[in-house]
C-alpha cells in the first residue's frame, strides 16, 4: 500500500477540512442532492482499492458539499464475499484516516430477523455481531493504527446514533446486526441461530469498515435498510433483485436522513 495515502487523491480533498464520510451501499449515492460535487474518483483510479463489482454498486468516491459541510462520500463499497483480501475492503477507512476524517456514517442494506421489523424499515445500530473469524486488524500489529487488542465495546458513537434518531422519526429501529460473510443468503437454521443470539438484522458488509474505523478513532454511526425478511421469516425466496428494488425505494428516505445526518454531525 501507499504510504501516504491521501496524495494520491485530487488536492482538492485536502485543502478544506471534511466534516464526515459516508460509505454507501446500493446505489444511495445517486440519491444525494449535493450543492456542489468538488470532486469524483473512479475507484479504478485508487490501485489498492479497485472497482466495486456488484450490482447496484457505483464505485465513485466523491468530496461534495452536502447541508453546508464538506463530505467525503464512498458510493459502493468492496464486499469480503467478492474475494478480495479484507485490507482492501477496509481500505477506505484508511484513505478516511489519511485524510483526517473523524466522523464516519456506514450504510448497508440487512435482511430483518426482529420479528417486528418489515421490509423498508430502517435501523440504527446499536452494536454487532462478527462471528466469521475474519476480522481486518488480523496482521502484523500497526501500532500507529491503535493497540494490539482494541476495546469494541462502544463501536457505534451514541452521540452520532442519536442524531439518526432524531432526524429519522418515531418509526426508526435500533438493533444489533450479525455479519454474515456471504455471498449466499443465510439458511434459516442460522437465522433462527442468530435470532436465539440476539441478532436484530443480517448483512453482508459494514462490520469489518466499522472494526477497522473505530480502531483507528474515527466515531461512528452505521444504519441499515431492511430490504427483506431473512431466510424463513417469509414465503418466498431471497433474490438480489428484491434488495436492490427495496433499496430503490427507500432512496429518497434514506437521502433526507442522509443530509439530516451531515447537517447535524460535529464540525472537521
Ligand atoms: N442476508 C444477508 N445480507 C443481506 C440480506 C439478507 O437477508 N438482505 C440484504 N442483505
Amino acid at each position: 500500500m501507499s504510504t501516504n495515502l491521501a496524495e494520491i487523491l485530487p488536492a482538492a480533498f485536502r485543502e478544506h477540512p471534511i466534516d464526515c464520510a459516508l460509505i454507501l451501499g446500493s446505489g444511495w449515492g445517486d440519491a444525494l442532492a449535493p450543492e456542489m460535487v468538488h470532486a469524483v474518483v473512479p475507484y479504478t483510479d485508487l490501485p489498492d482499492f479497485g472497482a466495486a463489482s456488484v450490482v447496484g454498486h457505483k464505485g465513485e468516491l466523491l468530496l461534495m458539499t452536502l447541508a453546508g459541510r464538506r463530505v467525503v462520500v464512498f458510493s459502493g463499497r468492496r464486499h469480503y464475499y467478492e474475494g478480495c483480501p479484507i485490507e482492501q475492503v477496509v481500505y477506505p477507512i484508511r484513505l478516511l484516516k489519511a485524510l483526517g476524517v473523524k466522523t464516519l456514517l456506514i450504510t448497508n442494506a440487512a435482511g430483518g430477523i426482529n420479528a417486528n421489523f418489515r421490509a423498508g424499515d430502517l435501523m440504527v445500530l446499536t452494536d454487532h455481531m462478527n462471528l466469521t473469524g475474519v476480522n481486518p486488524l488480523r496482521g502484523p500489529h500497526d501500532s500507529e493504527w491503535c493497540t494490539r487488542f482494541p476495546d469494541m465495546s462502544h463501536v457505534y458513537d451514541p452521540e452520532l446514533s442519536q442524531i439518526l434518531l432524531d432526524q429519522g422519526g418515531e418509526t426508526m429501529r435500533q438493533g444489533v446486526y450479525v455479519f454474515s460473510p456471504g455471498p449466499s443468503y443465510e439458511t434459516p437454521a442460522e437465522i433462527r441461530a442468530y435470532r436465539t443470539l440476539g441478532a436484530d438484522a443480517v448483512g453482508m458488509s459494514t462490520v469489518p469498515e466499522a472494526i477497522m474505523a473505530h480502531a483507528g478513532g474515527i466515531r461512528v454511526a452505521a444504519l441499515s435498510c431492511i430490504t427483506n425478511m431473512a431466510a424463513g421469516l417469509h414465503s418466498t425466496t431471497l433474490v438480489h433483485e428484491e434488495v436492490l428494488a427495496e433499496s430503490e425505494s427507500a432512496k429518497p428516505r434514506m437521502a433526507a436522513l442522509l443530509k439530516a445526518f451531515v447537517a447535524n454531525c460535529p464540525k472537521g
